[in-house]
């Protein structure tokens, strides 16, 4: 087998390596599965379940789920798509996202995952969390009302910075990222050169006095949909059949 398998996705068979997730199988053949904690500097960390997929009906969060031979995966169908959408609704819901006063618009992969899904309102009701927002670091900024919770940040200052700056408190709906120190993140070692806002998939953890070096309308999502650097043309995604 020479560690190779094969698996079908949306009817289509795609070759693997054993061992790699679903995710993982689908990018290298051309095949976008959405994802917001996922991020290939990181270890896995499964929170978000933006990328779940149908596994013999059953979901499955892709960015975890090893391949395995012969598995049947629906990562476009109807079911598939308005999973994803609800958890992408939800998770506007529960934060406060807006948009169109934000620094992080066009290169926030929230709100291009909301456009990918033709998302223009939530179908639940606005919950309007207060959130502090934490603005006493001179180099960084960590606004809870943007967060998602993906844990990259977490992450990021453990695995790559090889700090301990950021962790997770509280439960439920109080659950949040908080720094590790008193004075929030001014007392802690994280610095502006660090990872955690480099990671951050949307607003939350953002660098001093760099938001408007891309201006509005050139940056990354306004020109192409998310995952269209991963999407192959059609007929060029690896197919056997
Ligand atoms: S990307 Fe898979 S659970 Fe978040």
């Amino acid at each position: 087998m020479n560690g190779r398998l094969t698996i079908t996705v949306d009817g289509r068979r795609i070759e693997a390596r054993a061992g790699q997730t679903i995710l993982e199988a689908c990018q290298d053949a051309g095949v976008y599965v959405p994802r917001l904690c996922a991020h290939p500097k990181l270890s896995v960390y499964g929170s978000c379940r933006v990328c779940t997929c149908l596994v013999g009906g059953r979901a499955t969060a892709a960015c975890v789920q090893p391949v395995q031979p012969g598995m049947v995966i629906e990562n476009d169908s109807d079911r598939v798509l308005e999973i994803r959408r609800t958890i992408i609704e939800m998770l506007f819901v529960e934060g406060n996202h807006f948009c169109m006063v934000c620094e992080k618009s066009g290169d926030c992969e929230l709100q291009a995952l909301a456009y990918r899904f033709g998302i223009t309102h939530p179908r639940f009701p606005y919950m309007f969390p207060e959130r502090p927002i934490d603005a006493g670091h001179p180099e960084l900024l960590l606004d809870h009302d943007r967060c998602v919770l993906c844990g990259r940040c977490v992450r990021a200052s453990a695995e790559l910075d090889g700090k301990s700056a950021l962790g997770f408190a509280g439960r439920g709906l109080r659950r949040r990222i908080e720094a590790d120190g008193p004075r929030g993140l001014a007392g802690t070692d994280a610095t502006g050169d660090d990872t955690i806002a480099e990671v951050c998939p949307v607003g939350a953890l953002l660098r001093k006095g760099t938001a408007y070096r891309t201006p509005y309308g050139r940056r990354r999502y306004d020109h192409e949909p998310i995952g269209g650097d991963i999407d192959a043309p059609c007929g060029e995604a690896q197919e056997d059949r």
